[in-house]
C-alpha cells in the first residue's frame, strides 16, 4: 500500500479529513514500487494536534503558484504555504537499502504535533475567481515540505482558467493563477503554441527565457525537456558569485532537504514563477535533476556500478536518485500517469486531432550504460549493440506503440519530446576528438534509433517533430536514417521528419563558456558542413524556441537572450523555420536563407551588434526586441 487510508479504525470525522488529506497527490509515492517514497498519511493524521494549529497569518505561499499536466477535463495545480520559506530538514529513508545519504533522525522522529496545513482552493473562469468551475480543501504538512499538489477535474475542454489558493478559515490567499486545458482530442484545433525550455542552470544567470514568452503572450503551454536545476555546487560549475545567484545548499545536492532547497532556491527567479504562474508546464527530467548522465544503475560522479545499487521493484536505485524522484514530484505540476510503474515520468499529451506529444525519459528510466567518462571507448564500441537502449523495453514499446495509435487516430502531428539529441552529431572536425560522436546521446544507442525509424517507414508514420535539449546549443536537421536511406541535403529527400534541438535557458555554451560570436561561428561553420543533414546550427546563444502549429505547418522561432546575466526583456529573433505537412523536412529555402547568428547550410547570416562595456558592466545592444 502506498498510503494507508484507514476507513475502520478512525471516526468518521477522521475519515474525511483522511479523504482531504489524499487529494494531496504529494502524500502518494509516484511509484507503487518504491511504497517509501509515499507518506503514510495514517500515520501523520494519528500525529497532529488539531489544538496545536498554525497562526493562518503567519503561513506565506513561499513559492507562488504553478500549473502543469493539462488534459481536455483536468489539470494540476500547485502551491507551497509554510510556516517558513526554508524546506523540511527530514531525510526520508529507503528500507532495505543502504543508508548512502541518509543520517540522523528519520522524518518520523523529528515531526512537529502540530496541526495540519488547510488550504481551500478554487478554479474560475473569470480573473476574478467569481465564476467557480471546481474548488475543494487539501492539507499539506512538513512530511512533503508543505507542498500542495492536486488534479482540479470536471473541466472544460481548451479553456482558460484561473485559479488561487486560500488559507482555511483566513483571509491569506496565494497570487491567482493562469491555466489552460487541452482541447479533446477529436476537436479539430487550427493553432496551437508550446514554449520550449531546456538547461536552465541558476548561478550562469537569470532565466530571461521563460519570462519573454509570458511578455509576449506567444505560448499555451510550456514544454520543458530537462536540467530544470543543476545539482554542482557553485564553485564546481557556474558563477553565481558575480550575479548573487548562489544555488542553496552551496555544495553538491543529495539528501531530500537537499534536493527540496536546489529547487526551492531555482523557484526564486522571478521569470521562472512568472511563466509558471501564467501557463501550465509539462515537464520531463534530463539527468541533472538527479546528477551528471544518470542512467538505469549510475551515474558519472558516484562513478558506481550495479554493486552499490540495490534492485527495488526492477530498476535500480541509490538513496540519491529516490531523494531527487521525490523532491521532484513535491515541486513539479506533474502527475504520475502509471502507479504501478517504476519512477515513471514518460507520458503522452493529445491536443485535439492537430497533435500528439509524446514525452519522453531518455535518462534515469532504465537507460543502458552510458558514456561516464572513464569507458568512453568501451560505449563507442557497444554502441551499435542491438540490445542496447535509451528507454527500456516498457518505454520502447509504449513509444512505438503510441507512435501507431496516433496516426491511427488522425493526429496531423507528432512531437516527440526527447532530452538528448536525436540526429547523428559528426564532432570529429570540429573538437579534433577521436569519439566524433555523443555516446550520452542517441548516437551511443543506434539499435533504439533503428526501431524508432523503422516503426516510422514501416507504418508510413509521417509529420514527425522530434523535440531535444540538453546540449546547450540550437542544431536544426531534417530527421533522416543515416547510411540507410540516401538523402539531399539541398531538396531534403529521403528526410521523414524534423529535428529542433534548443539551446539552454542559461547554461553555457558546450564549446567555451564565454565564447565569442567569431569563434563560436568558427565550429558552427565545421559542423554545419561536415553533417549533411544539420541545416543550422548555432552555439553563441541562450535562448528557447517557439512551436506555431497549425494543421498546414508548423513554424519554428529560435530566440536568443542578448545576455542572461542580468534580468532583462530583450531577445533576438535567431532564425525561422517552416514544416509544411507531409513534406516531412524542412521547407526550402531554409530559414528563408538567412538567419541572426551561426551557421545555415547554403543561407547567410547576420550579426546583431552587442558590446560589452566592461567599464561600467553595460550591455550595448542594438537590434534586440525589447519585450517590456
Ligand atoms: C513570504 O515568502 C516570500 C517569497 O519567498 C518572501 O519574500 C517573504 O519574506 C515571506 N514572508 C514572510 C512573512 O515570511
Ligand atoms: C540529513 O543528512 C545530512 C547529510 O547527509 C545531514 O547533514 C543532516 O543533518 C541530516 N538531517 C537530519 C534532520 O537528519
Ligand atoms: C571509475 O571506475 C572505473 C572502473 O572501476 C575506473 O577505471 C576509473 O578509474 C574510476 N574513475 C574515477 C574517477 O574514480
Ligand atoms: C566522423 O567523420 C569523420 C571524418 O569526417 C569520419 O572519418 C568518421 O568515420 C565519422 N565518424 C562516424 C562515427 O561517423
Ligand atoms: C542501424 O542501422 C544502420 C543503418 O542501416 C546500420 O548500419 C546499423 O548496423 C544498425 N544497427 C543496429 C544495431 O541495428
Ligand atoms: C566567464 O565569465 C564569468 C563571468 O564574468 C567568469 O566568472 C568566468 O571565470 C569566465 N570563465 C572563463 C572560462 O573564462
Ligand atoms: C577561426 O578559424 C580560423 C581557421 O582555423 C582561425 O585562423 C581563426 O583564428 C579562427 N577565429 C576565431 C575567432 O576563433
Ligand atoms: C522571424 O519572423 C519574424 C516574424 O514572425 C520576424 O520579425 C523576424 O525578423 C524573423 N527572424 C529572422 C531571423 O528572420
Ligand atoms: C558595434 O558597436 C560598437 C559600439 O557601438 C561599434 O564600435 C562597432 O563598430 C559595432 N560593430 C559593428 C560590426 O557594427
Ligand atoms: C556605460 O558606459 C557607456 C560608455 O562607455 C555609456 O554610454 C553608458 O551610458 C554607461 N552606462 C551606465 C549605466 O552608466
Ligand atoms: C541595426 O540597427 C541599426 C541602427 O538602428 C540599423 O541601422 C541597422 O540597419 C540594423 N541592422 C539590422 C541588421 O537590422
Amino acid at each position: 500500500m502506498v498510503f494507508l487510508i484507514s476507513l475502520l479504525a478512525l471516526n468518521s470525522i477522521v475519515t474525511i479529513a483522511n479523504a482531504s488529506w489524499a487529494k494531496n497527490l504529494n502524500y502518494r509515492s509516484p511509484s507503487e514500487n518504491h511504497p517509501s517514497l509515499g507518506i503514510s498519511i495514517h500515520k501523520v493524521v494519528k500525529r497532529s494536534d488539531p489544538t496545536s494549529p498554525f497562526d493562518p497569518a503567519k503561513l506565506n505561499f513561499t513559492h507562488s503558484v504553478a500549473s502543469g499536466d493539462p488534459y481536455s477535463n483536468s489539470v494540476i495545480l500547485w502551491t507551497r504555504i509554510a510556516p517558513s520559506n526554508d524546506n523540511d530538514r527530514s531525510n526520508a529513508t529507503v528500507s532495505g537499502l543502504s543508508p548512502l545519504y541518509n543520517h540522523g533522525p528519520t522524518s518520523e522522529q523529528i515531526r512537529v504535533s502540530k496541526a495540519p496545513v488547510c488550504v481551500n482552493w478554487a478554479i474560475a473562469t473569470d480573473i476574478t475567481m467569481k465564476t467557480i468551475a471546481t474548488s475543494g480543501t487539501v492539507y499539506t504538512s512538513s512530511d512533503i515540505d508543505y507542498t500542495v499538489k492536486l488534479e482540479a477535474t470536471k473541466l472544460k475542454a481548451y479553456t482558460q482558467y484561473y485559479y488561487q489558493f486560500t488559507v482555511c478559515n483566513s483571509n491569506n490567499k496565494s497570487p491567482i493563477g493562469k491555466t489552460k486545458t487541452t482541447p479533446s482530442p477529436d476537436d479539430h484545433v487550427t493553432s496551437v503554441s508550446l514554449g520550449i525550455y531546456s538547461c536552465s542552470n541558476y548561478p550562469f544567470g537569470f532565466f530571461n527565457a521563460y519570462g519573454n514568452s509570458i511578455r509576449k503572450k506567444s505560448i499555451d503551454y510550456a514544454i520543458h525537456l530537462g536540467d530544470y536545476i543543476y545539482e554542482y555546487a557553485n564553485g564546481e560549475y557556474g558563477w553565481g558569485n558575480s550575479l548573487g545567484r548562489i544555488p542553496q545548499p552551496d555544495g553538491q545536492i543529495y539528501t531530500l532537504y537537499d534536493y527540496r532547497k536546489r529547487i526551492a532556491t531555482y523557484r526564486t527567479d522571478l521569470d521562472l514563477l512568472e511563466s509558471h504562474a501564467s501557463v501550465p508546464w509539462i515537464p520531463v527530467w534530463d539527468d541533472h535533476e538527479v546528477s551528471d548522465n544518470t542512467y538505469r544503475d549510475g551515474a558519472s560522479e558516484l562513478n558506481n556500478t550495479e554493486a552499490s545499487f540495490v534492485a527495488d521493484g526492477g530498476v535500480s536505485v541509490d538513496q540519491r536518485k529516490m531523494n531527487a524522484v521525490r523532491a521532484y514530484f513535491e515541486w513539479m505540476p506533474i502527475r504520475q500517469v502509471e502507479m504501478d510503474d517504476n519512477l515513471r515520468i514518460w507520458r503522452s499529451f493529445s491536443i485535439g486531432s492537430l497533435v500528439d506529444l509524446l514525452m519522453l525519459d531518455t535518462r534515469v528510466y532504465d537507460r543502458s550504460i552510458t558514456d561516464l567518462y572513464w569507458n568512453t571507448d568501451y560505449v563507442r564500441d557497444i554502441s551499435n549493440d542491438a540490445g542496447r537502449s535509451l528507454m527500456g523495453s516498457r518505454q520502447e514499446n509504449w513509444f512505438y506503440n503510441s507512435l501507431i495509435s496516433s496516426k491511427k487516430r488522425g493526429a496531423i502531428w507528432r512531437l516527440i519530446g526527447s532530452q538528448v539529441i536525436f540526429s547523428r552529431l559528426n564532432q570529429s572536425q570540429a573538437l579534433g576528438a577521436d569519439t566524433p560522436l555523443n555516446y550520452d546521446a542517441w548516437d551511443g544507442y543506434q539499435s533504439n534509433k533503428n526501431r524508432t525509424f523503422q516503426t516510422l517507414y514501416e507504418n508510413n508514420i509521417g509529420n514527425n517533430i522530434m523535440l531535444a535539449g540538453d546540449s546547450h546549443a540550437s542544431w536544426v536537421t531534417d530527421l533522416v536514417w543515416n547510411d540507410n536511406k540516401p538523402y539531399d541535403p539541398k531538396t531534403g529527400s529521403g528526410s521523414i521528419g524534423v529535428e529542433f534541438a534548443g539551446s539552454a535557458v542559461t547554461s553555457p555554451c558546450p564549446y567555451g563558456a564565454n565564447i565569442t560570436q567569431a569563434t563560436a561561428d568558427n565550429y558552427t561553420s565545421i559542423l554545419v558542413a561536415q553533417n549533411p543533414e544539420l541545416q543550422w546550427n548555432d552555439l553563441y546563444y541562450r535562448g528557447y524556441y517557439e512551436l506555431h502549429i497549425s494543421p498546414e505547418k508548423v513554424d519554428a522561432k529560435y530566440f536568443g537572450m542578448p545576455t542572461v546575466r542580468t534580468r532583462n526583456p530583450y531577445e533576438i529573433s535567431l532564425a525561422n523555420f517552416t514544416v509544411k505537412s507531409g513534406e516531412n523536412r524542412l521547407s526550402r529555402p531554409v530559414a528563408g536563407g538567412r538567419v541572426e547568428s551561426g551557421t545555415l547550410k547554403g543561407g547567410s547570416t547576420r550579426h546583431t551588434n552587442i558590446t560589452h562595456d566592461t567599464a561600467n558592466n553595460t550591455w550595448l545592444i542594438t537590434n534586440a526586441t525589447s519585450l517590456r
